[in-house]
């Protein structure tokens, strides 16, 4: 990949559930390191794109390419070992796990270790375990959460939940983050800061992020553009100043939102 290359590349994608078109023939790219905003009122098939650029279902047809590569027909644990990881509209945690437990698990897909060494407690597997720990705690610190790293993911509020849940995305190590609406359920107070926080990793981590979100002036006031969708179609792509005074997408969308 040259620096001029799109780090992804969404070609023509389609993806249908019966006779349902949740995302119909949608094209865009998104550049290294840039924050990038998809919104559009519910059902527009936000999620479900999310779903095929992270391989949790197969389109029906067209293309997706990462760093310049075929990525449309990769599993799921391919596609985020490659560096595309995400969070959930309906957040996916293991409950009964604590919260640094949950990062941990997450990070097995970098760590070498297998049953077999693990079992038998060699050396590397040790030295995985703590190297696994140590970036969990510090994930966690990152997050605002590390004074309840043994807690219980199910005690969380939804706020820190959805904390827990970037930093355990964070643990992959990803080039590409999805959030798919990280500011559901948090106060205004907590947008505001999240909407800081989605900045710092973004600079910190050297990240590219595309960000699900319903609250419209954090989406204005953090991504550098924004796509549109509207049942299952792209109608509107550009800066914040553009999409916000398109009228296509004031009468589809932030019409019914202001
Ligand atoms: N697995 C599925 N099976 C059937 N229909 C689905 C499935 N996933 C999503 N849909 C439908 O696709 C459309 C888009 O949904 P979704 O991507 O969740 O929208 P959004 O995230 O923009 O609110 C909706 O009409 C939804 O009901
Ligand atoms: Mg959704």
């Amino acid at each position: 990949m040259t620096d001029f290359e799109p780090i992804l590349a969404v070609s023509a994608l389609t993806r249908s559930f019966g006779g349902l078109v949740a995302v119909n023939d949608v094209s865009f790219t998104v550049n290294q390191n840039e924050i990038f905003g998809l919104i559009g009122p519910n059902g527009a098939g936000k999620t479900t794109l999310f779903n095929l650029i992270s391989g949790l279902i197969p389109p029906s047809s067209g293309q997706l390419l990462y760093q310049g590569e075929s990525i449309t027909k990769l599993r799921p644990y391919k596609i985020a070992k490659l560096g595309i990881a995400r969070t959930f509209q309906n957040i996916r945690l293991f409950g009964t796990l604590s919260a640094l437990e949950n990062i941990i698990v997450a990070r097995h897909i970098h760590t070498k270790s297998n049953v077999f060494n693990g079992v038998l407690s060699l050396p590397s597997a040790a030295k995985e375990e703590n190297l696994a720990l140590a970036k969990g705690k510090e994930l966690l610190n990152l997050v605002g959460l590390s004074d309840r790293a043994h807690e219980k993911a199910c005690n969380f509020s939804y706020g820190d939940q959805r904390r827990l849940e970037i930093a355990r995305a964070l643990a992959l190590n990803p080039k590409i983050l999805l959030l798919d609406e990280p500011a559901a359920g948090m106060n205004t107070g907590e947008k505001q800061s999240l909407s800081l926080f989605i900045r710092q990793i973004s600079q910190q981590f050297n990240l590219t992020i595309v960000l699900i979100e319903h609250h419209v002036p954090l989406v204005m006031g953090l991504c550098d553009r924004i796509a549109v969708l509207n049942f299952g179609k792209l109608i509107a792509l550009g800066n914040p100043c553009v999409v916000k005074t398109d009228p296509v997408v004031i009468e589809a969308y932030l019409g019914a939102e202001t």
